[in-house]
């Protein structure tokens, strides 16, 4: 898997309000084992005063609060007509989300709910999936995928992933099958979709379901089609954090099928259709009209930031280069067909590093976290669960060695010019040049993606 060249324009970065607002994500991490990554020696030159200079204001590894201030009026505007109105709950503000969102993934049916997680959960219920089943999903997630899984009383059976992308590993997954698999959950993690071709063929031989957990991923293609058109069912979240952030909790399903979309529909209201009649037992989760006003307002722009991450991607990638620590770390790859969406900047650091290096970026005020310390197969609930007592090795590996860098769209070119020096520091490394404007990336390793590219025909 390699990267092709692409020398992208900057025309996006536009200048921002210098805002030092962001998620306080800066505490310390679990110690490392050591997991050697390169054959190539860390540099030991001891004397770059490039470095020292590097360290200017702090870093946030993400800054939510900058995206808020740009469109502030429209944003306020649209939660005052919700108010005025009076409608809180579902509404044409929802609707009007829902036929955005089923257009922008090239989905015939989406629908509104409460969050990604409760996405997870109305689809494992649309599918009748529940006691005696198994949903094959990774270990190496966030915890609400297998939480769905038991929520609904199915057993979660763990796969590995692939150690390049960290994405579900096909041959791990087909390992798993058994007469009870009805459903599989490839998890698009950090805006990269997995490599569905074999798990469909997967699917379609042994009559199993497949539920996107696209939470990370809106926008994210493969072969050309967008996640949320990938499976059976896809769900996404509209945690802050995420791509496209409300403000609160909120989730999206999308879907084709017309069956699972009026299933869906129903679920999310307590199966209630007409008022006070029950046809099916469902559950509470529907999308707040404010939430989906914002959402709304935000949703023009979600291309726009999407290419800002895919640049500063590029400008780490040949930051990076330039300074030889893509000798050093794993840097993200991106697999043959995809397009990234960047909603995490992952670089996997060697020897039992990864917690000095993020205690040193934390010594400069840069931001990083650690997705995910524990996988879900480890997590103390699961202690008890026999399919839990699986071995797990690139996952282990992973959840050791991996951390994640800032890469929010309104991150600017010198901040992520003072990560890189702070992590040249940390390796005794010369630091990357300040980037000029304008700037020339260096590095043969660059992406190049389509903005929009869906075909029309699905084909399984
Ligand atoms: C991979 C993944 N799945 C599911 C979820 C759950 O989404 P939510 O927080 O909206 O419930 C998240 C949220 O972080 C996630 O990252």
């Amino acid at each position: 898997m390699t990267f092709s060249c692409f020398l992208p324009t900057f025309a996006d970065q536009r200048p921002g309000v210098s805002n030092e607002v962001g998620l306080p994500l800066l505490a310390s991490g679990l110690s490392a084992k050591g997991v050697a990554m390169s054959d190539q020696p860390v540099r030991t030159t001891n004397s770059h005063p490039e470095n020292a200079s590097a360290i200017e204001a702090p870093v946030p590894l993400i800054d939510i609060h900058e995206q808020y201030l740009e469109l502030a009026e429209e944003i306020r505007e649209a939660i005052g007509r919700v108010c005025d109105s009076g409608r809180f709950v579902l509404g044409p503000d929802v609707e009007e989300l829902e036929a955005s969102i089923a257009d922008y993934c090239d989905a015939k049916y989406a629908l509104g709910c409460g969050s990604g997680s409760d996405a997870l959960i109305l689809a494992l219920l649309a599918l009748e999936i529940g006691s005696g089943d198994e949903v094959i999903l990774p270990s190496y997630t966030f915890f609400a995928t297998a939480g769905a899984v038991w929520q609904v009383g199915a057993t979660p059976v763990f796969c590995d992933i692939d150690p390049d992308t960290y994405l579900m590993d096909a041959e791990s997954v087909a390992a798993k099958v058994t007469s009870k698999t009805k459903a599989i959950i490839p998890v698009h993690l950090y805006g990269q979709c997995v490599e569905m071709e074999p798990l469909w063929r997967l699917a379609s031989e042994h009559h199993i379901a497949i539920i996107e957990d696209a939470a990370q991923a809106i926008g994210a293609e493969y072969r050309g089609r967008r996640a949320g058109v990938l499976g059976d069912i896809a769900c996404f979240s509209f945690y802050p954090t995420k791509n496209l952030g409300g403000f609160g909790d909120g989730g999206m399903i999308t879907t084709d099928d017309p069956i699972l979309a009026e299933r869906l529909r129903l679920l999310r209201v307590h199966g209630m259709k007409p008022r006070y009649y029950h046809k099916i037992v469902g559950i509470n989760s529907r999308l707040d009209s404010i939430q989906a006003a914002v959402l709304n307002i935000k949703m023009p722009h979600l291309e726009r930031w999407t290419r800002m991450r895919l640049t500063n991607a590029m400008r780490y990638q040949s930051l990076f280069f330039e300074c030889g620590l893509d000798q050093i770390l794993k840097l993200p790859e991106v697999a043959p067909d995809r397009r990234h969406v960047w909603n995490q900047y992952i670089v996997a650091v060697p020897d039992g590093k990864r917690d000095a290096l993020r205690a040193h970026l934390a010594k400069h005020k840069i931001g990083s976290e650690i997705y995910y310390p524990v996988p879900v197969h480890k997590q103390e609930c699961f202690n008890d669960l026999e399919t839990a007592q699986v071995d797990l090795p690139i996952t282990d590996e992973a959840a050791l060695s991996t951390i994640a860098l800032p890469i929010f769209p309104e991150l600017k070119p010198v901040q992520q010019w003072q990560v890189v020096s702070a992590i040249a520091e940390f390796f005794q490394v010369k630091a990357p040049t300040k980037p000029a404007v304008p700037e020339t990336l260096k590095g043969p390793n660059f992406l190049k993606f389509p903005t929009r590219a869906i075909s029309d025909k699905k084909t399984f």
